[in-house]
């Protein structure tokens, strides 16, 4: 079972669409997968198609992570259910606003293992993706702890580029002050157009910068993904030409990560 969080210092960045292409081409690819929703806001939830129901929730499960908790907090996503797919096909372990109990300051670095706690035990699944809120907080950091990937997903813009930059500083840090397993990292790079000169300047900078952690095929900005995610719909089953590309690109990725582990 991999274990891969996506984050970013910065919001709006595409966390969750990343996180929801992966899982898209997770689900038609048949890779048994399960989306923690870290996100006080889950976006990643609402966009699997999937209401909480109270009280099963990620910020429950982080509230006492024992054995079994995560599991009683998963619910099947729309998405594998319109496919008639079994129940482990494409999970969500909904995200709520409770969850953000552990983002205050003045946490206990063993708080820090509360996710990766209630992972462990966790069968079934092939992958597990983490959509982490926008920042550097304890919440993200428990994702961090629980990984065995960190995904940082930047814009091809100057605040993003140093954006991404201070976030792979500090899971450099983060893997020094650990003593147990570290993550390994990439950079996805998000809303891509290639029309832009700007955009080809920073997309230049940021292979300078990260080199071989910058993750291949890039993520072109396309509006058809606005109207995917709006449907709460996967990529991979969206109609045209646009949403074929993106959805091409997502496999890749996801074989990536993958081929990786093994
Ligand atoms: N490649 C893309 N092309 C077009 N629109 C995109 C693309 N990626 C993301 N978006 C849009 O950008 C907005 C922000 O994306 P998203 O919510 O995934 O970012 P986020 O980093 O998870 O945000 P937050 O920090 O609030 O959690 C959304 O409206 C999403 O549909
Ligand atoms: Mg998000």
């Amino acid at each position: 079972m991999q274990i891969v969080s996506v984050s970013s210092l910065k919001g709006g960045v595409g966390k969750s669409s990343v996180t929801l292409g992966i899982a898209s081409a997770a689900l038609q690819a048949g890779v048994p997968t399960l989306v923690v929703d870290l996100d006080p806001h889950a976006d990643a939830t609402t966009g699997l198609g999937v209401r909480p129901h109270e009280g099963r929730d990620v910020g429950e499960v982080l509230r006492r992570p024992r054995r079994g908790a995560l599991e009683r907090a998963v619910m099947a996503s729309a998405w594998a259910v319109q496919d008639g797919r079994d129940s482990k096909a494409l999970d969500v372990a909904p995200g709520s606003a409770r969850s953000s109990h552990l983002d205050r300051s003045g946490y206990r670095d063993k708080d820090l293992g509360r996710l990766e706690r209630a992972l462990a035990g966790v069968t079934g699944y092939d992958l597990v993706l983490v959509d982490c809120p926008p920042s550097l907080s304890a919440l993200t950091r428990t994702a961090w702890a629980a990984s065995d990937k960190v995904l940082s997903v930047a814009e091809p813009s100057l605040f993003s580029v140093a954006g991404t930059k201070r976030t792979m500083t500090a899971i450099a840090q983060f893997e020094q002050s650990r003593t147990w397993a570290v993550p390994a990292a990439g950079v996805v790079v998000n809303k891509v157009r290639h029309s832009s000169a700007e955009h080809r300047h920073r997309l230049a900078e940021l292979e300078e910068m990260f080199g071989p952690l910058l993750v291949t095929p890039v993520i072109p900005d396309l509006p058809v993904w606005q109207q995917a995610q709006g449907a709460a719909w996967p990529i991979h089953r969206w109609p045209g030409a646009e949403a074929r590309d993106l959805a091409g690109r997502y496999t890749a990725i996801l074989h990536g990560l993958l081929d990786r582990a093994d």
